[in-house]
């Protein structure tokens, strides 16, 4: 009998109103639409606006279209897991508060948090459930509200990240498509680079946590983009070269939103030309967990049964790593 998979068999986004262009950053902190958009690629970012507005205000409905595209009724979800940096509160799990919006009763559901790559650890996870022949419909949301943790008088940080929400649902295939193989990786010494100071348990919530910045992004920018660049290369060139996939047999190339030159230094290592490279920095700047998905979404139309997609993501922790994935249907 042939391996069960699990195939990527819908997707969705969610991406809020509001637009903050370069130009309103020029006029909060010291920057210019030059620097950003060669330094890091990015024009225009979308960020969620509205008093009480949280990560799962964005993940439901993006989680709702996703069940309405497929046909399928909440009452069919199995599990639904979460990435996120930015949840909705401490607990409960962000995943727990989708479910309840969006009305899936009969489903067990919890949050993943492996920083940018979050999307493609949730996804290898998922897709465990889904071989083990127990979960036939899982769905992975990628959500982060980063406005929420962004300083926006630093200028280190504030023009990079944006607001958005992106889901997959997951069905068994016996196929020779879906999520074929995967490397994952992490390294906690470099959370020195990439943190968030207060807010947990090792420094809780104070006058002087919140005096001192501490809630916000702490990033040591050079120090992450080279960890970013070697890693991610190196561990896409890891995954073709044990799959034998070549730069000619690889279709598409998904990589994490943080850097436009991390992405093209990537791209470059893995010997691929820039058409098989989905980029939309310059439309969203970094979504954190939802880069990924919001890719695959501008890019569904593109795709065809059968193509190549090598999915993969650098973040804090450091966590990194690259998916193999078969893709599943033409739409
Ligand atoms: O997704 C999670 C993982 N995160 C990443 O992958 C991010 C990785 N890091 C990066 O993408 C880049 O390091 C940044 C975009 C964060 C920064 O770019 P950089 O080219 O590494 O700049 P830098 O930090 O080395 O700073 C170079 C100069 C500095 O000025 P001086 O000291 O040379 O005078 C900065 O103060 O650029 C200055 N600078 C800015 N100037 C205008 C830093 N941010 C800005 C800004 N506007 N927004």
């Amino acid at each position: 009998m042939r391996k069960v998979r699990a195939a990527i068999t819908a997707i969705n986004v969610f991406l809020p109103d509001y637009i903050l262009n370069n130009e309103e950053l020029e006029k909060m902190v010291d920057t210019s639409d030059e620097w950003i958009k060669t330094r890091v690629g990015i024009y225009e970012r979308h960020i969620l606006k509205g008093e009480g507005m949280g990560t799962s205000d964005m993940a439901a409905p993006a989680v709702k279209g996703l069940l309405e595209k497929r046909g399928i009724s909440p009452d069919d979800v199995d599990l639904l897991i979460c990435a996120t940096v930015t949840p909705d509160m401490q607990f409960p799990a962000t995943a727990n508060i989708i479910s309840d919006k969006v009305g899936i009763k009969n489903a067990f559901s919890f949050d993943i948090n492996a920083a940018c790559s979050g999307f493609i650890y949730a996804l290898v996870s998922a897709s465990k459930f889904i071989e083990s022949g127990d979960y036939k419909k899982v769905i992975v949301v990628g959500a982060d509200k980063m406005s929420s943790i962004i300083d926006y008088s630093n200028r280190e940080t504030c023009v990079i990240f944006g607001d958005a929400a992106g889901a997959v649902l997951l069905e068994p295939t016996t196929e020779d498509i879906g999520i074929t193989d995967s490397i994952l990786k992490s390294d906690g010494y470099g959370r020195v680079h990439l943190h968030q100071k207060a807010g947990g348990s090792c420094k809780p919530a104070s006058h002087e946590t919140v005096e001192a910045k501490e809630h916000y992004v702490y990033q040591e920018g050079p120090q992450v983009f080279k960890a970013a660049v070697s890693n991610m290369a190196d561990v896409t060139v890891e995954l073709m070269n044990k799959n034998n996939l070549t730069n000619d047999t690889i279709d598409w190339l998904i990589p994490h939103q943080a850097n436009l030159r991390i992405i093209e230094a990537t791209a470059k290592r893995m010997g691929l030309s820039k058409d098989k490279v989905t980029v939309n920095i310059e439309r969203y700047g970094n979504t954190t967990n939802a880069t990924i998905p919001i890719c695959m979404w501008e890019w569904e139309k593109k795709f065809k049964k059968g193509d190549n997609l090598i999915l993969t993501a650098f973040g804090g922790g450091f966590t990194w790593g690259a998916l193999f994935v078969k893709w599943a249907y033409n739409s």
